[in-house]
């Protein structure tokens, strides 16, 4: 498939999504939107995809937010609808995929550009790398998840903080905070993300996928992620991975998993 505001790219399991608009710093606009829903839906079920890098094109920008210039004459019913669309579409898709993503933030991550690298499964940063939720500054709050998702991720404290004062915080800081694993030159940003992408690869994706939707039930309202996890656990039994895995350390080799 082709695309306008997108590149995606595939090797060996390994599937880079880059969002490539780089005149507006990557902002993501309704078309840009709909380009990752489809690239990303299209991949969960490519059967072939083990893992997905998200990054943004040129050495400036992941993504600086929100393109402003589309919502800045919308109503209070438009605007509602523009953080439920886009939530259910991409944020929300992104953090329940079984297919781990990691966000390769290579420069500004702003606004949307933060919520989209925080619905990912975790960050990684280039040491040029700016973060921040400045949509206060503008007269409006995070609305794709990030009065939620942040929290989680630096606590409350810190995320009032960050919110109130529209701040941005550097790669080094973010790292401090937790909103980011690892900090490398901006050269080494795509190496290190593939470099892990391999490491995820040697493992089980069943049980990746398991583990992924029994961390988020911890962050979901009314779900017991204790029970989650018993049941994801339960499950893994009954794969062809877990087969493999056991029978693969008796036998003392390395395990081939199938994905099943
Ligand atoms: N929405 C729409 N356009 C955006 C954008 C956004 N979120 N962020 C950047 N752009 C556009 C600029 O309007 C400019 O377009 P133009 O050349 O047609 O005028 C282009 O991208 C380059 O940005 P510019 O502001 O000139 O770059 P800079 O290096 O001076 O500043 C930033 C970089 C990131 C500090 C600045 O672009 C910025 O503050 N962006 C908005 C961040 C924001 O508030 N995001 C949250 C949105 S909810």
């Amino acid at each position: 498939m082709t695309y306008e505001n997108i590149i995606v790219s595939a090797e060996n399991g390994i599937t880079t999504i880059t969002i490539d608009r780089q005149a507006k710093l990557n902002a993501l606009n309704r078309v840009t939107i709909d380009e990752l829903h489809k690239a990303f839906t299209s991949e969960s079920k490519s059967g072939s995809t083990r893992v997905i890098i998200l990054t943004g094109a040129g050495e400036k920008a992941f993504v600086a937010g929100a393109d402003i210039s589309e919502f800045a004459n919308f109503s209070v019913d438009q605007g509602a609808e523009l953080a439920a669309e886009g939530q259910k579409k991409l944020f929300d898709l992104i953090e329940n995929l079984s297919i781990p993503v990691i966000a390769a933030v290579n420069g500004f991550a702003l606004g949307g550009g933060l919520e989209l690298a925080m619905s990912c499964h975790f960050r990684i940063a280039s040491d040029n790398a700016k973060m921040g939720l400045p949509e206060v500054s503008l007269g409006v709050i995070p609305g794709y998840g990030g009065t939620q998702r942040l929290p989680q991720l630096v606590g409350k404290g810190k995320a009032m903080e960050m919110i109130m004062t529209a701040g941005m915080v550097a790669a080094d800081e973010a790292k401090s905070l937790g909103l980011v694993n690892h900090v490398v030159p901006q050269s080494e940003l795509l190496a290190l993300a593939n470099s892990i992408a391999q490491k995820i690869m040697k493992n089980s994706p069943v049980a990746i996928g398991k583990a992924i939707r029994a961390i988020n039930a911890n962050y979901k309202d009314g779900v017991d992620g204790f029970a989650v996890e018993i049941e994801s656990f339960g499950e893994s039994f009954g794969t062809d991975d877990f087969k493999e895995g056991t029978t693969a350390f008796l036998e003392k080799r390395k395990a081939e998993f199938k994905g099943n």
